[in-house]
C-alpha cells in the first residue's frame, strides 16, 4: 500500500483531488466509487474547483455509493442521497442518470442489493473508489465482525458509529440504526482504492488497518489484500503508525510503491 502523508487536511484534499482528476482525464468514462462523510468534503471542494477553473469533464462518468441509511427517504437532509447531491453532484456536469446511491427505503434488500452489484458490473467495475474510514476501522459500513468476502447488504450499525454520526441529526436516536452498504469483497473489486483519513480520532484504526493483521474487525485491513492502494493521511491521523520514516522516505524518492 502506498502511504501519503500531507501536513494538512487541505493538503491531502488537494492530493487526492490531484489524483482523481488525473483518472477522470485519462479516462473520461471512469467509473468512480464515492463516499460521504466529513473526509471526502475538501476533495469534493477540490474535484468542484477543478471542473470550474479547469473544465474538468464528468459529464461521462459514472458514480456509485458505498451506502446508504436505511429508512430515510432520498429528500431526508441527513440521506446520502442529499449529501451527494449537496456536496457534489449539483455543482459538477455528471448526468444524473449515471450516479448510483443505493436505496434505503427497499422492500426486498437482498434482490436490491443483488441488483446493485450487478450495476456495478454492468458498468464494467469501479475504476477508483475513494474511502473513509471510521473509528472502528469501517470501509463503507462494514462494521467489525463483517465478512471479508461480503458484497452488498444491509448492515446493522455498531453503537460508536450511531454516536459518530449523531453530530448530523437532531438526537442521537434519530441516526438509523441500519444501513445497506457495498461489501468488503466489492470494495476489493475496485482497481484502484484512494482511502483518505485526517484527525486524532482516526489513528488508531490507521494504525491498525495499515500496519495491523489483516481481520475482520478492522475492516480496513482487507485493503493490505488490494493491489493498488493510497492512503493520504494527514500527520495527526498517521501519528500511530510504526513505519512513519519508512513511508516519508519513500515519498521523498517519489516511487510508486504499492
Ligand atoms: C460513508 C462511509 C463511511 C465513512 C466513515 C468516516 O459513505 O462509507 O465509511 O467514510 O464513517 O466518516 P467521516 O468521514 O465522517 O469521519
Amino acid at each position: 500500500m502506498k502511504v501519503v502523508i500531507e501536513d494538512s487536511y487541505r493538503a491531502l484534499s488537494r492530493a487526492a483531488g490531484v489524483a482523481v482528476a488525473r483518472n477522470v482525464r485519462d479516462k473520461p468514462d471512469l467509473v468512480l466509487g464515492l463516499a460521504t462523510g466529513s473526509t471526502p468534503l475538501g476533495l469534493y471542494r477540490e474535484l468542484i474547483r477543478c471542473h470550474r477553473e479547469e473544465g474538468l469533464d464528468f459529464r461521462h462518468v459514472t458514480t456509485f455509493n458505498l451506502d446508504e441509511y436505511v429508512g430515510l427517504p432520498v429528500e431526508h437532509p441527513q440521506s446520502y442521497h442529499a449529501f451527494m447531491r449537496e456536496h457534489l453532484f449539483r455543482h459538477i456536469n455528471v448526468s444524473p442518470e449515471k450516479t448510483y446511491v443505493p436505496s434505503g427505503m427497499c422492500e426486498d434488500y437482498v434482490s436490491y442489493c443483488r441488483w446493485y452489484e450487478d450495476q456495478i458490473q454492468a458498468a464494467g467495475g469501479i475504476d477508483l473508489q475513494i474511502l473513509g474510514i471510521g473509528r472502528d476501522g469501517h470501509i463503507g459500513f462494514n462494521e467489525p465482525g463483517s465478512s471479508l468476502g461480503s458484497r452488498t447488504r444491509l448492515k446493522t450499525l455498531t453503537a460508536q458509529t450511531r454516536k459518530d454520526n449523531a453530530r448530523f441529526f437532531e438526537s442521537p436516536e434519530e441516526v438509523p440504526r441500519f444501513a445497506v452498504t457495498m461489501g468488503v469483497a466489492t470494495i476489493l473489486d475496485a482497481r484502484q482504492v484512494l482511502l483518505l483519513a485526517n484527525g486524532k480520532k482516526k489513528a488508531k484504526a490507521v494504525a491498525r488497518s495499515l500496519e495491523g493483521p489483516v481481520s475482520s474487525m478492522w475492516t480496513a485491513s482487507a485493503l493490505q489484500m488490494h493491489a493498488d492502494t493510497t492512503a493520504f493521511l494527514d500527520h495527526d491521523a498517521a501519528r500511530k503508525l510504526a513505519h512513519l520514516e519508512y513511508y516519508d522516505w519513500v515519498q521523498q524518492q517519489s516511487q510508486g510503491d504499492n
